[in-house]
């Protein structure tokens, strides 16, 4: 079976975003890889966390993971930071790559350009690189992601073939998976940048924490553009192609087929429908959520089962690279 591998970080509320572009597309998966989903804490900690709450939010990612329907007996779940080999293997990638690349990524700058220089994090800056390791570990041949993410699988690729070509080929080359509907989520305030869990507005997002009348509340108050037909035009219409696209996602029905039924009813109209559909979509996800909290030790022994299964092969992976490179002595 081929492998898949991604992950998603703990660091603030998880929304419909991550759920269409990505978590989504870990339970279709399923049947066809085999996949290993890890909960990335040591990514989170790029930017400042408070420890209790960076606690919670680990938590929810697995129980979402679980909830979505991730099958722990198929899938291995588990937690960045609970396998040393992941910064390990990210030291080891640090140098292999340079620092032009690294600077030259998209979501490093955009997140550069909002502090100085004298508070971004070192971290900040390498973590593409603790990205790469976490895939390439796994010897993964697919990483199912958001457009977002795109980018940093390509670096991941460019680091597995140059390491492939100075010390033999230790590393599968993954190709990243960018669903068709979904893989780019707008701010429900501000259609022109992407949903984002860190967002400064509640209004930007819409999170499986939110209860069915905030959501209502959250698509009423969403950004439209002029007019009032209903259709999909990104570049014309990118707040109504946004809630067209989302609309779809939670339904199966295509985008199309939405456009005839609502073209000539005003956006009111679209939006009260809309949030019903979110609402009826996500709450098979909230109900099971809701049960696991109510089921303690259940998601701490299948992130222990699955940092066990994870650390056995990211361990023989390391293995094989330390050697490669001459590192280390006795303890091969
Ligand atoms: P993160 O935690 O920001 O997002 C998790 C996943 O959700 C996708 N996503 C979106 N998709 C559609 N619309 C949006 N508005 C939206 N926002 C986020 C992301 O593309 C991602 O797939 N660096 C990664 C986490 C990571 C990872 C990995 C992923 C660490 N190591 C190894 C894959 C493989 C991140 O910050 O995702």
């Amino acid at each position: 079976m081929k492998r898949a591998f991604s992950g998603v970080q703990p660091s603030g509320n998880i929304h419909i975003g991550n759920y269409l572009g990505a978590v989504r597309q870990f339970v279709q998966l399923q049947d066809v890889y085999e996949g290993i989903y890890c909960v990335v804490d040591l990514h989170a900690i790029t930017v400042p966390q408070e420890p209790a709450e960076l606690r919670r939010q680990i938590r929810e990612v697995a129980a979402f993971y679980l909830a979505a329907g991730l099958d722990p007996a198929r899938s291995t779940l588990f937690v960045q930071s609970d396998v040393p080999a992941h910064p390990e293997l990210a030291w080891i990638l640090n140098c292999f790559a340079t620092f032009g690349e690294l600077s030259r990524m998209t979501q490093f700058k955009d997140k550069a350009r909002k502090s100085s220089q004298e508070s971004v994090s070192a971290g900040l800056f390498n973590y593409p690189v603790l990205m790469a390791a976490d895939i390439l570990l796994y010897q993964a041949d697919v990483v199912p992601v958001g457009e977002d993410q795109k980018q940093h699988v390509e670096l991941t690729r460019d680091l597995a073939e140059r390491v492939n070509r100075r010390l033999g080929p230790l590393f599968r080359v993954p190709e990243p998976l960018i669903p068709q509907l979904g893989a780019r989520i707008m701010g429900l305030d501000n259609p022109q940048a992407k949903m984002s869990k860190s967002a400064e507005s509640p209004w930007n997002y819409i999170s499986f924490g939110d209860d069915p009348d905030l959501i209502r509340r959250k698509i009423a108050r969403a950004v439209t553009d002029s007019g009032r037909e209903v259709v999909y035009d990104p570049e014309a219409k990118p707040a109504i192609a946004n809630l067209l696209t989302i609309f779809s996602g939670f339904t199966g029905r295509p985008v199309e087929e939405l456009e005839r039924e609502y073209r000539d009813t005003g956006y009111a109209r679209f939006k009260a429908d809309l949030a019903e559909a979110v609402i009826a979509g996500m709450e098979p996800i909230r109900r099971r959520l809701a049960e696991m909290e109510a089921e303690p030790g259940y998601l701490e022994e299948v992130l222990r089962q699955g940092a066990e299964r994870a650390a056995a092969i990211a361990e023989s992976t390391v293995r094989q690279v330390k050697e490669a490179l001459g590192l280390g002595l006795g303890r091969a």
